[in-house]
């Protein structure tokens, strides 16, 4: 009997239950009430009564281990099949991240808008552009001093090309290849040569905007533009118009907001002017349409171009330009709720 015992003894525990047709196997060969362990506790009446007692502990253990295999092998097949019961419900969901627009092209899209609901397309031209486009057809002369005044990223003297140091130059491109009446507004990326600081940037963006046709007048400008900043940032702004100077408009100006932090008492951000500057604004000058090949006699227009981050400046506060261009997730997800 006791060796009966040991060699089921090794049986079992050599047995290996690896799925649930040979657990089913396991309990029908040795747990079962007719198994292999039930047969040998049936004789032991054959057992001489004095080792009944240790053949009895021998099969209790040998009953209680292969038990113990079963149980063990039986939770294990249970927890496999857990998928099956419905999530736990009280844990946190999972969500997916979202993205938002930079604050920079919300504000590009916000002007785009404005402008587009008055009768504007919207037009791109390229970052890399030549001479003729970013300055000469701008009445930017050979050697004008104001060629100096725009820290020019030049690229290549033959061809010459430069990085465009503003939108205006969509506009030379623009008035040459179509006839008015013209009406354009021409966001994007400019480049300049600068010092990078809290207050400058080598690359930023810029709205240029620009009418052509038969009698646009200087009182169409000021309207069109009051218009926008009223749209843009709110209806109890002031505007003021200041005379100016850029070679591709005469005659130039500035156009200044009432402080929108203060509203116009005077603060740090307006230098207790109570108004900051927005954009700058003129009557095409004759020569640009002349260079465009449209009759300056017949047609008039005007334009404007503003600066993008100067904008998103006065709408959101940013204190330091070179935010906008480091990517920094905890500065961007501030803008997620804007359009
Ligand atoms: N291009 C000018 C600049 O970068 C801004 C500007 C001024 C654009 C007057 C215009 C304009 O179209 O009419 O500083």
């Amino acid at each position: 009997m006791k060796s009966e015992i040991e060699q089921l003894s090794a049986e079992i525990s050599s047995y290996v239950i690896e799925s649930r047709e040979s657990l089913e196997e396991f309990q029908r060969l040795y747990t079962s009430r007719k198994g292999q362990i039930s047969a040998l506790f049936d004789r032991m009446k054959e057992v001489p009564k004095e080792d009944k007692a240790l053949v009895g502990k021998w099969l209790n253990e040998l009953k209680q281990n292969a038990q113990a295999k079963s149980d063990f092998a039986e939770s294990q097949f249970a927890s496999k099949t857990d998928s099956d019961k419905p999530n736990d419900l009280t844990l946190p969901g999972s969500y997916w991240k979202s993205g938002g627009r930079h604050p920079l092209m919300s504000v590009m899209y916000q002007v785009s808008e404005i402008f587009r609901r008055i009768g504007f397309v919207i037009e791109e031209g390229p970052e890399i552009e030549d001479d003729w486009h970013n300055f000469t057809a701008l009445n930017f002369e050979e050697g004008h001093p104001a060629r100096e005044m725009q820290d020019t990223f030049f690229i290549s003297k033959n061809p010459d090309r430069v990085l465009r140091t503003h939108t205006t130059s969509v506009q030379a491109r623009i008035l040459e290849n179509n006839k008015p009446p013209i009406r354009i507004l021409a966001p994007g990326r400019v480049y300049r040569n600068e010092a990078i600081s809290a207050r400058a940037h080598c690359f930023f963006h810029q709205v240029d905007g620009f009418y052509v046709d038969e009698g646009v007048s200087f009182a169409e400008l000021k309207t069109t533009l009051n218009h926008f900043v009223r749209t843009m940032f709110g209806a109890d702004t002031k505007t003021r118009l200041r005379p100016s100077y850029f070679p591709f408009t005469e005659i130039s100006a500035e156009m200044d907001l009432s402080c929108l932090i203060c509203k116009g008492e005077g603060c740090a951000v307006c230098k207790h002017s109570g108004w900051v500057e927005i954009l700058g604004c003129g009557m095409i000058d004759p020569n640009v349409l002349k260079n465009c090949k449209i009759d300056p006699d017949r047609y008039s227009g005007f334009a404007f171009g503003m600066g993008v981050e100067r904008v998103a400046q006065l709408l959101y506060r940013v204190p330091d330009l070179r935010l906008y261009s480091q990517n920094d997730i905890r500065f961007l997800q501030q803008f997620k709720q804007i359009n």
